[in-house]
């Protein structure tokens, strides 16, 4: 018997710099092909592979980049020990039907220091931008840097991070940047919690808790577009009940629970088709967020 040796993991090419990065892009745009980016932080999970799936029906070429970017972490918070692991996600990304993985080094993104250098204007200070500050201005300038150098037709996010979609659709109209920024919708676990990298945080314990985050931001958006909740009064009310409820279940700050609208992130006084209801809370060593449409 002719036994064959394993075949090696297919692995999708690699650019490690921008000048690698823009030879792939040369080449196929010069076959006329369209390219689509999808920015990461790596630890990749079906989640960022939905988005991955999503741009290919969008672009004949994806670019997936990995970076996880200094400016965007605040002093005290999970830079350093934010999870790698390149390898694993090399071989995702080749199954999701990614062509090609750009994986940056500090100096490509930032050769005149770590520092942001856009702003990520008023939808950056209110919600997950007031409990990190300065969090946005860092998202803001590295996504810019990566479109920049990418120049794709479209890029993909999740509406998991739905602030940070807004401030990417506001930057890169304000820089005219060339690009079509679409979105993915949130990818849950079948108890509802939203797949994220940092829920490896969570102990088991704390694991089965954090559902109540979903489950919670699913019965105020239904009870928010009720005729009966609709005004200030209730809406605030809402909100306190859902904030009480998290602690209730085991979470032991609540950053914010708030209704708002899904376009400026202003505080919302009546549900209408755009309204969201967004939250940020931490339990045990995770700092998790979600938002829902509320069903008018
Ligand atoms: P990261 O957290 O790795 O997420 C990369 C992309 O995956 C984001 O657009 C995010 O919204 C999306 N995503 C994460 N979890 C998801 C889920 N459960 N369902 C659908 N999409 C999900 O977000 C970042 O990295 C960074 O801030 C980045 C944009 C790369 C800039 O550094």
């Amino acid at each position: 018997m002719n036994i064959q040796p394993p075949k090696p993991a297919a692995t999708p090419a690699i650019a490690r710099d921008a000048v690698e990065l823009q030879a792939h892009v040369a080449t196929w745009r010069s076959a006329g092909q369209s390219i689509g980016l999808v920015p990461t932080m790596g630890a990749l999970h079906d989640g960022h592979l939905s988005l991955i799936r999503a741009i290919k029906g969008e672009a004949d070429r994806v670019v997936v980049s990995i970076f996880v970017n200094p400016t965007q972490f605040g002093p005290g918070e999970d830079f350093k020990t934010y999870p790698r692991d390149t390898e694993a996600d090399l071989g995702k990304i080749t199954a999701a039907g990614g062509d090609l993985v750009y994986l940056p080094g500090l100096g490509d993104m930032y050769p005149d220091g770590v520092t942001s250098d856009i702003s990520a204007g008023p939808l950056g200070d209110v919600m997950c931008g007031a409990s990190r500050p300065g969090h946005f201005d860092g998202v803001a300038s590295v996504v810019a840097r990566l479109l920049r150098q990418c120049l794709p037709d479209v890029a993909i996010f999740g509406e998991k991070d739905y602030q940070q979609l807004l401030v990417i659709r506001h930057m890169t109209a304000t820089l005219n940047l060339p690009v079509r920024i679409i979105a993915a919708p949130i990818l849950r676990q079948p108890d509802g919690l939203a797949l994220s990298s940092r829920n490896r945080y969570l102990s088991a314990e704390d694991r089965v808790s954090a559902a109540a985050l979903s489950a919670t931001l699913r019965d105020l958006a239904a009870r928010a577009g009720t005729p009966a909740s609709n005004d200030g009064a209730s809406l605030r009310a809402l909100e306190a009940e859902g904030r009480q409820r998290l602690l209730d279940a085991g979470f032991t700050r609540v950053d914010y629970l708030d209704f708002r609208d899904g376009n400026r992130l202003e505080r919302a006084e009546q549900a209408s088709g755009d309204t969201r209801v967004f939250a940020a809370a931490v339990i045990g060593g995770a700092r998790l967020i979600d938002n829902m449409a509320v069903t008018a």
